[in-house]
C-alpha cells in the first residue's frame, strides 16, 4: 500500500503544562509515547507569543524524537533563524495572529509570493524541507508550486467545522480538487486541523494525501485511554480508510 503518515500534534501537551507553569505535562515524553503507538512524525508548532510550545522542547526533541520533526511556525525571519539553528526534518509555515485561539484559515502564499519564496529557498539550503499550510484554493496550489515548496498540507478546518451537510459535501469537494490538483502538478500533498476519529474517514481515504497532522483530538482522547492507544487508534483509523478506499 502506498505510503501514508501520521504526524502527531504534541502542542496541547505543552498547554496543559503552561497553563499552571510546572514542569508537567512534558510534550517531550507525550512525543515518546506517541511514537511507542505508531506515529510516523513528531509535530509542533513553535508559536511566536510561545504559549505552549517553548525553545527547550524544540531542542529536547530535536535530540530525541526517532521518527521525523516537523515544526510548524510562522513565515518571520525570527523563526526562520530558529529553524536553521535546530534542523527539524520539516518546517510547515503557517499564517499567525496573537489574538486567535487556533491557526484559523491558510498562509497566503500567493499574496506574500517574494517573501516566502526567500524563506523556502533559505529554509532548503540549511537542508529542511518546506511544506505551506495552505486552504484548499487551486491559486494557492499554484502559488506554493511556484516558490518551489516541497509539499503543501491542505488546511481542513473548514471542513470539520461544517455546520450542516450541504457544507460538509461543499468542503470536502474542494478538498478532493485540492488533493487532486496537486498530484496533478506533482506537489505532495498532506492534511489537518481539526481532525478526529468522527470526521477522519473520507479525508483518509484521499490516496493522494500522504500525511496527516492531528493533535488536538489525540491529545484530548490520550486523557482516558492514554497517549500510546490514541495513537493505535488514530492510525489504524488511517489506514482502514485508506485500504477500504484501494478496495473500492
Ligand atoms: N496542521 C497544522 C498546520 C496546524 O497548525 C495544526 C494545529 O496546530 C494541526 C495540523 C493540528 O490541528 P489539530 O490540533 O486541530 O488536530
Amino acid at each position: 500500500m502506498q505510503e501514508v503518515r501520521l504526524g502527531v500534534n504534541v502542542d496541547h501537551v505543552a498547554t496543559l503544562r503552561q497553563a499552571r507553569g510546572t514542569s508537567y505535562p512534558d510534550p517531550v515524553t507525550a512525543a515518546a509515547l506517541a511514537e511507542s503507538g505508531g506515529a510516523d512524525q513528531i509535530t509542533i508548532h513553535l508559536r511566536e507569543d510561545r504559549r505552549h510550545i517553548q525553545e527547550r522542547d524544540l531542542r529536547i526533541l530535536r535530540e530525541t524524537v526517532q521518527t521525523r520533526l516537523n515544526l510548524e511556525m510562522a513565515a518571520t525571519k525570527e523563526m526562520s533563524k530558529i529553524a536553521y539553528e535546530f534542523k527539524p526534518d520539516m518546517v510547515t509555515l503557517v499564517p499567525e495572529k496573537r489574538e486567535e485561539l487556533t491557526t484559523e484559515g491558510g498562509l497566503d502564499v500567493a499574496m506574500k509570493r517574494d517573501a516566502i519564496k526567500d524563506m523556502v529557498r533559505f529554509l532548503k539550503d540549511g537542508d529542511i524541507k518546506v511544506s505551506l499550510f495552505i486552504d484548499p484554493d487551486i491559486d494557492q496550489i499554484r502559488a506554493a508550486h511556484k516558490v518551489n515548496a516541497d509539499a503543501v498540507e491542505l488546511h481542513t478546518g473548514s471542513y470539520c467545522e461544517a455546520k450542516n451537510e450541504s457544507i460538509v459535501k461543499q468542503e470536502y469537494g474542494r478538498l478532493v480538487d485540492a488533493a487532486k490538483t496537486c498530484a496533478k502538478i506533482g506537489l505532495p500533498v498532506y492534511a489537518g486541523h481539526g481532525l478526529n476519529l468522527q470526521n477522519l474517514a473520507p479525508v483518509a481515504a484521499l490516496k493522494e494525501i500522504t500525511e496527516f497532522n492531528i493533535g488536538h483530538s489525540i491529545v484530548g482522547r490520550a486523557i482516558y485511554v492514554g497517549m500510546v492507544e490514541a495513537v493505535r487508534e488514530m492510525k489504524a483509523a488511517i489506514l482502514r480508510a485508506r485500504q477500504g478506499a484501494l478496495q473500492e
